[in-house]
C-alpha cells in the first residue's frame, strides 16, 4: 500500500522542498506508557530514522528537524544529560548509514552550547557528509528563532558600525543572509506533532508564509503514514501568499 501512496504524491502536486518538524510529545508518549521521560525521546529516534528515510526516498531537499530548542536547557538536569547522550549516541550509530544514503548533515542553532562530545561528534558528522547530494538532514540544536534573529541583527549591527553596510541597505535578503538558514529556502511545509498548536520559537522568520500542519500523534508514533497524509494535506492547499485565488489559478 505504502508504495503506492508515495507514488501517488510524487505524481498529484508539488512536493514540498522543504519541510520542517517540531518532533513534540516524546514525554507524553512515554507517560502513557508508565515509562521515564526518556524512553519517549529513544523510541523517537525510531521515527527520526522512518522520517529521514522516507524524506529521501521521495525527493525532499531539505528536511529541518527541532531536535532541541533554545529553552529546552531549562529542563532537569538529568533529562538534558541523557537527551545530550541520545544524541551523540545516535550520531555515531547512524552516520555512516546516513552518508551511504547520501544525505548531508547540518545544524542550526548554537551548537557550542552543547556539551563537547555531543558537539564534536555531530562537527564529525557534519564534515563526513559535507559533499554528499542527496537529503538535505539540518538539525535544529540549541537553536531559538529569536536568538537567532538577535544574531543576525547584531551582525548587521555590527557592519553598520564599520561603515560596511548603510542603513537603507538593510533589507529582507540582506537579514535572511545572517541567519543561521542563509543557503536553505524558507520551510513549505511544517509539521508539528504532539498536538499543541504554537511555534515554540522554531524559525520564526523563516516560516512567515509557511503551509502548517498540526498533528495529534505524539512524535515516537509519528510514521511514514503520518509523513505521506501530511504532504497529502499539504499538496490540497493553495498558497496564496497575499494574492487572491484567482491570481493565483490564472
Ligand atoms: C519533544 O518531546 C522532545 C524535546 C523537546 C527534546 P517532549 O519531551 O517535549 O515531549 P512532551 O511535550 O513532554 O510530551
Ligand atoms: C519544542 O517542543 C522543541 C522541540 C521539539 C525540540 P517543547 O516541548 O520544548 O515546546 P513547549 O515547551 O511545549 O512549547
Ligand atoms: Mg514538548
Amino acid at each position: 500500500m505504502l508504495p503506492l501512496l508515495k507514488k501517488q504524491i510524487l505524481e498529484q502536486g508539488d512536493m514540498p522542498a522543504h519541510i520542517a518538524i517540531i518532533m513534540d510529545g516524546n514525554g507524553r508518549w512515554a507517560k502513557s506508557r508508565n515509562l521515564p521521560r526518556v524512553a519517549g525521546h529513544g523510541e523517537g529516534i525510531n521515527s527520526v530514522r522512518e522520517i529521514v528515510r522516507v524524506c529521501g526516498e521521495i525527493g525532499i531537499s531539505y528536511l529541518t528537524l527541532y531536535t532541541f530548542s533554545s529553552e529546552n536547557w531549562r529542563r532537569p538536569r538529568k533529562e538534558v544529560s541523557a537527551i545530550m547522550k541520545l544524541l551523540l549516541g545516535t550520531i555515531k550509530k547512524e552516520i555512516k548509514n546516513l552518508h551511504k544514503n547520501n544525505v548531508k548533515l547540518s545544524s542550526i542553532g548554537n551548537l557550542e552550547d552543547l556539551p563537547k562530545d555531543s558537539c564534536e561528534g555531530i562537527l564529525e558528522g557534519i564534515e563526513m557528509t559535507q559533499n554528499n547530494t542527496g537529503l538535505n538532514l539540518i538539525l535544529a540544536l540549541s537553536y531559538g528563532g529569536r536568538q537567532e534573529l538577535l544574531m543576525a541583527i547584531r551582525r548587521i549591527a555590527d557592519k553598520i558600525q564599520s561603515g560596511e553596510m548603510k542603513i537603507d541597505q538593510v533589507t529582507e535578503e540582506k537579514l535572511t543572509h545572517e541567519l543561521y538558514t542563509a543557503n536553505v529556502p524558507d520551510p513549505d511545509l511544517l509539521i508539528r506533532t504532539g498536538g499543541e498548536h504554537r511555534l515554540s520559537n522554531f524559525l520564526l522568520w523563516q516560516s512567515a508564509y509557511t503551509e502548517l500542519y498540526l498533528s495529534d500523534i505524539f512524535w515516537p508514533d509519528f510514521r511514514e503514514k503520518a509523513l505521506i497524509d501530511s504532504i497529502q494535506d499539504y499538496q490540497a492547499r493553495q498558497r496564496r501568499f497575499g494574492q487572491t485565488g484567482e491570481q493565483i489559478t490564472q
